[in-house]
Parts: structure tokens; C-alpha cells; sequence
């Protein structure tokens, strides 16, 4: 049973709360149709990585930086998730973004969590705090995160699944951002990457069916 669980690999930069809050998802079987099989940090002081190793789930180091050219970097990245058959990538967190060449290898196969409502405050330049300070200066009521395909349009994929979550007044970034991890990003990053998980294993089941049925029409050919 075990083997037919779509293969997941979360990238990381970070404190990976998100990545926590998807480990505790498999654990609690919130995710079903999926296994953790990787994380991949692109720093190698990102707390998420001690998380991952209390779950027990393999990591890897990607550092960009270590790269001269994006694509050398997303070639190792490419070559990291392969040799792990990974077949679906979140990204909880991942502060690089990502080009044609990765996007289009893993198409509808990659998710991000975002903390806005898409389409505000998201794309190029918001990332993490610059986030929750973009919307407190503009002075919306109400925020939240988004879950979405990543394409090569930074945040520009399909949205998922969306929360939203009341701005109080004297909030701080820090203040919004932590209630909408919580409220937000915690609840539908799991539920996403379960409704994804399921809707590709039963995409990948009705192919083996496909393979089965050719093969024994095969079968009854003449020779
Ligand atoms: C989260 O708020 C996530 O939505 C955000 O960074 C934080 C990472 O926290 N991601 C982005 O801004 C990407 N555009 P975590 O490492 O504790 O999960």
C-alpha cells in the first residue's frame, strides 16, 4: 500500500512551521494519499531541517548561492528530487523562485503556500514579513494565505485553496503573520497537499488501468 502514495518533497529556507504543520498531517492522517519522502533546504541553517530529522525523513542542502547560473541550481534540485522519485514538490516557505526550466519539468506538480489573498500583496519581492508589512500599511481588514500551482509567474498559478484572517487593530507584522500561520497557512497547506496527493493518485491509477487494458488487448493479438 505503502509504495502507491504519491512521493512528496517540501522545500524549505527556514523555520518550517509549515513543514510541521505537514508532518503533523501525515502523523494525525490528515495526508493519506501521500509520504513525506524528502525535504530539501536551500540553507543549511534552516531550523526545518532539525525538524525533519526528529520525523525521520531524509534531507538534502540545495544552496543557491553554491550555483554560478538559476539553471545549474535548479538542474541540482531537479537531479535531487529525481533520484528520490519524488512526484510532488511543496514549497512551505522556499525563498527562491523558481524558473521555466524547474516549473516546467514538474508542471501542475509543484504547490507554494503564500501568506495574502492572492492576487494582493503576492508576486516578485513579497516574501515573509514584507508581506504582512504591505498589507498593514495599505490598511486592509482582511488578509489571509493562499495555496496555489506554481508556474513561472511568481504566485501566478491556479489557486487551491484560500483562508482568510481579520486584521486587529495595533497588529504588528509579526503579530499577522503569526495568526496567519495559524489560522491560515497551518489549516489549508495540509488539506492542499491532500486534495492534490488524491486527485494524483487517482490520475495515476486510471493510467496503470490504461496500461493493463492495452496490454491485454495486446495479449489477444495474433502473432
Ligand atoms: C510562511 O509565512 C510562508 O507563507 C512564507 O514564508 C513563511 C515561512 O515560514 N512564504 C512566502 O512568503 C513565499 N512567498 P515557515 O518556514 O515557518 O513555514
Amino acid at each position: 500500500m505503502e509504495e502507491k502514495l504519491i512521493k512528496i518533497a517540501v522545500l524549505v529556507s527556514g523555520g518550517g512551521t509549515n513543514l510541521g504543520a505537514l508532518i503533523g498531517a501525515q502523523r494525525d492522517g490528515v495526508i493519506k494519499h501521500g509520504r513525506i519522502s524528502l525535504v530539501v533546504s536551500s540553507s543549511p541553517k534552516a531550523y526545518a531541517l532539525q525538524r525533519a530529522y526528529e520525523a525521520g525523513i531524509p534531507a538534502a542542502i540545495v544552496k543557491k548561492s553554491d550555483y554560478k547560473e538559476e539553471g545549474a541550481f535548479e538542474g541540482a534540485l531537479i537531479g535531487v528530487l529525481e533520484r528520490a522519485g519524488i512526484e510532488l514538490v511543496v514549497l512551505a516557505g522556499f525563498m527562491c523562485i523558481l524558473g521555466e526550466s524547474f516549473t516546467k519539468r514538474y508542471e501542475n506538480r509543484i504547490i507554494n503556500v503564500h501568506p495574502s489573498l492572492i492576487p494582493s500583496f503576492c508576486g516578485k519581492g513579497f516574501y515573509g514579513l514584507k508581506v504582512h508589512e504591505a498589507a498593514l500599511s495599505y490598511g486592509v481588514k482582511v488578509t489571509g494565505a493562499t495555496v496555489h500551482f506554481v508556474n513561472e509567474i511568481p504566485d501566478g498559478g491556479k489557486i487551491i485553496m484560500q483562508k482568510s484572517v481579520k486584521v486587529r487593530e495595533g497588529d504588528t507584522p509579526e503579530t499577522l503573520q503569526k495568526r496567519v500561520m495559524e489560522q491560515a497557512e497551518w489549516k489549508i497547506l495540509p488539506r492542499a497537499t491532500e486534495k492534490v496527493c488524491a486527485a494524483m493518485l487517482k490520475e495515476k491509477r486510471q493510467g496503470e488501468k490504461g496500461h493493463e487494458r492495452i496490454r491485454n488487448k495486446t495479449d489477444k493479438l495474433p502473432s
